[in-house]
């Protein structure tokens, strides 16, 4: 691997470690104004302190991210689609690679959809994406998004997973699920994974332990952070997990230390199911913005 590429890489896995909290704020890139991310400057500085990197656009790395921000940024590069449309997989590559240069990307992520419509192209916009990765020195992370009629299990997120580091993906993000170590066995880069809808926090930190314990090198969470009513609690109680090796229940107990007696950050807790993002949960019902509702307008 060039040195360009180590060295970035070694500023997301933390070298002592190997391993990463990344904290995702992306969300928006198809999802617009997401629950709790509305203003994400004011969410994100306070979070910064205990995240290895930072997953975002680049209108919100300009409008919102103090330039002076030594947190490694890793750039989402592709979207083209919106909430408003059934199919959500038919993404391409947004941002060019002199633009992710320009903003000292630590790395430039795009999702993949293995099983959809799209698939061809999703996944040709990740080989495309690897070649000029490599060309600069810039790794690249592939989301192995999951479509709304597909099952999250070891079989599809091995293949998934699989296929991304095949393509040349240096790092991959997915989904916890049973039988997680078949999926890191079977992919020869380090997997990262989603926190997915937001969850009650024993339950995510659960999630954050089950994963590091299977073999994921880290987290790239969202909703379960900036979703909380105490985020920064939550995003230092999943670094206890990742980075100092506590069990879920020494983190958890770490978590109700440290907002014992305190006023929650955010006004009103987030119910399970008020808002989703992942590819799956934005087709729930309950999601903020059907799309039918716009696809047959009075
Ligand atoms: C989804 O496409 C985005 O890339 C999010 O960054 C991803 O879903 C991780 O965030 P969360 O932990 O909220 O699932």
């Amino acid at each position: 691997m060039d040195w360009g590429i180590q060295n970035r890489l070694a500023g997301i896995l933390r070298p002592q470690t190997g391993r990463c909290v990344m904290l995702a704020i992306d969300h928006g890139y198809f999802q617009g104004p997401t629950t709790g991310l509305e203003r994400p400057g004011e969410v994100v500085a306070p979070l910064l302190p205990y995240a290895d990197a930072l997953m975002l656009t680049r209108g919100v790395l300009r409008a919102c991210i103090d330039p002076a921000c030594r947190t490694p940024i890793v750039l989402r590069v592709s979207g083209g689609t919106s909430v408003l449309k059934d199919d959500l997989s038919d993404e391409d590559l947004t941002v060019s690679i002199e633009d992710a240069i320009r903003l000292n990307a630590s790395c430039v992520t795009l999702s993949i959809f293995v099983g959809s419509a799209h698939e061809k192209t999703t996944l040709t916009n990740l080989a495309k994406l690897c070649d000029e990765g490599q060309r600069h020195g810039i790794p690249v992370l592939a989301v192995t998004a999951v479509g709304k009629d597909m099952v999250r299990d070891a079989r599809y997120l091995g293949l998934a997973c699989r296929i991304a580091a095949e393509l040349g993906a240096h790092v991959v993000k997915t989904y916890y699920c049973d039988g997680f170590e078949k999926i890191v066995n079977g992919c020869p880069v380090p997997i990262v994974i989603a926190g997915g809808k937001k969850i009650e926090e024993r339950d995510a930190l659960k999630l954050a332990y089950n994963a590091v314990s299977s073999g994921a090198v880290g987290v790239d969470m969202g909703r379960n952070i900036f979703q909380s009513q105490w985020p920064v609690e939550m995003i230092r109680a999943v670094r206890a997990i990742v980075q100092d090796k506590l069990t879920d229940a020494q983190a958890w107990e770490q978590f109700q230390q440290e907002t014992k007696g305190r006023a929650a950050a955010r006004p009103t807790g987030r119910r399970p199911s008020d808002v989703g993002c992942g590819m799956a949960d934005v087709n729930r019902s309950d999601t903020p913005l059907p799309t039918s509702h716009f696809r047959h307008p009075p």
